[in-house]
């Protein structure tokens, strides 16, 4: 948000701040409770993301440094909340409100996994580990979505109604889903023996090896590296998904391959991420929700240059009529007759 690491007052600040705004007004909840039984949680949080709006007309004073830093500590609090009670919709749970005495990620697994007890806690690795996935989706160049954040913010309307439109990108399956696309994949190789005849389908071009490949990274993705690791202190805790032999199998044999080599293919964040979610227990329409509470804090803070940016102006992308030259009027009336 600032552009340089705090000084521990200003962490605690954060902290605090952060802490402190996670409770939605109760008409949100209302809200969110009048959707359908089986609404994709990604829907649900579009749509409650955009009505924040509408409880804090005042965002729309963007030209505020303060205003703006309180809209950003709202969302940034309040993701949680709205992520967590698009999950408890979809099972027929009652909504679970924020515990301000857990951190942010401990508390927003409370209020996904809370029953009767009174009070839920995590185990501390599955903490540090959503943690970490978390902060490894906080930002990343001109995404589709932080792209879609940007070009509507460009109209300077509130930063709700921007960032309800990064969700909308990330719902789409190319840009959020890759990760789901992952596990299927690994269901349908179904056991190491099966892996030579798929890479040979792939190197055939009949498919593509999903969770490799990136445009940008073309020597590794530092993300995968370390969800590598995560992905082994959450299976610790939660017992080994048997599609993580596969997985690993399916990364081995790729990378001593010509075809991936001289292609520069290497695991991305995609690759292990669906696994350790699924370890959570998050049906995959959750993974997108996660993703999205990860990189609201990136989404706001590219949001926050932009609107303070002297040359920025509204997103017009040029159009190129490509259409046909001549083109003769015919009224209704006479093409119709
Ligand atoms: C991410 C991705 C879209 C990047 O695509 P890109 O930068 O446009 O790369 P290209 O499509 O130009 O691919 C270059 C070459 O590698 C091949 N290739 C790229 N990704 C591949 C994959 N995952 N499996 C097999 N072959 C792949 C292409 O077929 C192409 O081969 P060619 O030169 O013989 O035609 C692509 O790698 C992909 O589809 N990956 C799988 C989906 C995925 O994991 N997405 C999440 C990204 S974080």
């Amino acid at each position: 948000m600032h552009g340089a690491l705090p000084s521990k007052a200003e962490y605690d600040a954060w902290v605090h701040e952060i802490t402190y705004h996670t409770f939605v007004h109760e008409n949100v909840k209302g809200f969110m409770e009048g959707f359908r039984y089986d609404a994709h949680p990604m829907g649900m949080l579009m749509a409650s993301v955009g009505a924040l709006s509408t409880f804090y007309p005042d965002a729309g004073n963007i030209s505020d440094a303060d205003n703006r830093h309180m809209q950003i500590v709202r969302m940034i609090a309040k993701m949680p909340t709205l992520g967590a009670w698009s999950f408890r919709n979809a099972q027929g749970k009652p909504f679970i409100y924020p515990d301000n005495d857990l951190s942010y990620t401990a508390n927003f697994l409370s209020m996904l996994f809370k029953m009767s007890e009174q009070k839920y806690e995590a185990d501390e690795r599955l903490v540090k580990a959503l943690d970490v996935l978390f902060i490894l989706h906080a930002d990343h160049e001109q995404n589709c979505s932080t792209n879609a954040v940007r070009s509507v913010g460009s109209s300077q309307v509130d930063p709700y109604s921007a960032v309800s439109a990064g969700v909308g990108a990330l719902y789409g399956p190319l840009h959020g889903g890759a990760n789901e696309a992952v596990l299927k994949m690994l269901r349908r190789i179904g056991s190491k023996e099966n892996i030579p005849a798929f890479i040979q389908g792939v190197k055939d071009g009949n498919e593509r090896l999903m969770g490799f490949g990136h445009r940008v990274y073309k020597n590794f993705d530092p993300r995968a590296t370390i969800i590598k690791k995560a992905c082994d202190d959450v299976f610790e805790v939660t017992g080994v998904n048997p599609l993580l032999e596969i997985a690993k199998e399916l990364e081995k044999i790729a990378l001593e391959d010509e075809y991936f080599i001289s292609r520069k293919l290497y695991p991305n964040v995609d690759f292990y991420s669906g696994l350790i979610y699924e370890a959570f227990q998050f049906p995959p329409e959750m993974f997108t929700v996660l993703f999205a509470i990860g990189r609201t804090p990136g989404w706001l803070a590219q949001w926050s240059e932009l609107v303070q940016d002297k040359e920025q102006k509204i997103a017009r992308p040029k159009q190129i009529y490509t259409g046909e030259r001549r083109l003769n009027f015919v009224p209704a009336s006479e093409r119709w007759a």
